[in-house]
């Protein structure tokens, strides 16, 4: 499997985006956390901070949904240039409408579910899945402690579908990235370990190179 790092820009500095965008220049995605004040307690940005990224930035656009109705938002945010579009196995749309819609749109479907929130959710829908996200924080907020109790779950997919992107999502760091990759991870998003580095893009090369290892060992 290819190993992806996906820089998460909630913990850059959003008053400078595109400086920002360029410390990362060597990221394979770049992670966007959208969350409405409703699916969980914290609101970020939308489209049109999107589609303004989207005009600085050729790396593709991991755009992470935490809202609770993405159905009625997939077209805004296709428009506005997400590659990925990932919601959460927990929201009220109609999950398989959901990744119809996506796919019409000519994206890529993904699905996340949250630390609590069983495995099995996702399964029936895993031959139209480009990725599945597994939480290993509670979706909300940045610079929370990997959660180890979720590794099962990412093992239990990775036997069934040797072939999806597996993304891990929270608490992501040089020592965590070990034990995510270990359990068939392969897609990695991290906030706080890069962009609290002096150098983000060394910190991408470091999560890239211990993934690797972990999963060659
Ligand atoms: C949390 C977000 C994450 C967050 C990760 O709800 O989905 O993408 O940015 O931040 P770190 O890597 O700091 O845990
Ligand atoms: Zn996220």
């Amino acid at each position: 499997m290819e190993i992806k790092i996906s820089p998460s820009i909630l913990s850059s500095d959003y008053a400078n985006l595109q400086s920002e965008l360029d410390r990362i220049s060597n990221a394979d995605l770049i992670h966007i956390d959208v969350m409405d004040g409703h699916f969980v307690p914290n609101i970020t940005i939308g489209a049109p901070v999107i589609a303004a990224m989207k005009k600085v930035c050729d790396i593709p656009f991991d755009v992470h949904l935490m809202i609770s109705d993405p159905y009625d938002y997939v077209d805004a945010f296709s428009k506005a240039g997400a590659d990925i579009i990932c919601f959460h196995a927990e929201c009220e749309s109609n999950i398989a409408a959901t990744v119809d819609r996506i796919i019409f749109l000519g994206k890529k479907p993904a699905i996340a579910i949250k630390p609590d929130t069983d495995v099995d959710v996702v399964l029936e829908y895993l031959d139209k899945l480009a990725m599945v996200l597994v939480m290993t924080v509670e979706p909300g907020f940045g610079g929370q402690s990997f959660m180890e109790r979720v590794l099962p779950k990412i093992r239990k997919i990775r036997e069934m579908r040797p072939d999806i992107d597996i993304e891990v999502d929270g608490g992501v760091d040089f020592s965590t990235v070990t034990l995510a990759a270990e359990a068939g991870a392969n897609v990695f998003v991290a906030g706080s370990a890069v962009f609290g580095s002096d150098c983000p893009a060394d910190a991408i090369e470091t999560l890239k190179n211990n993934a690797e290892s972990a999963i060659n060992q």
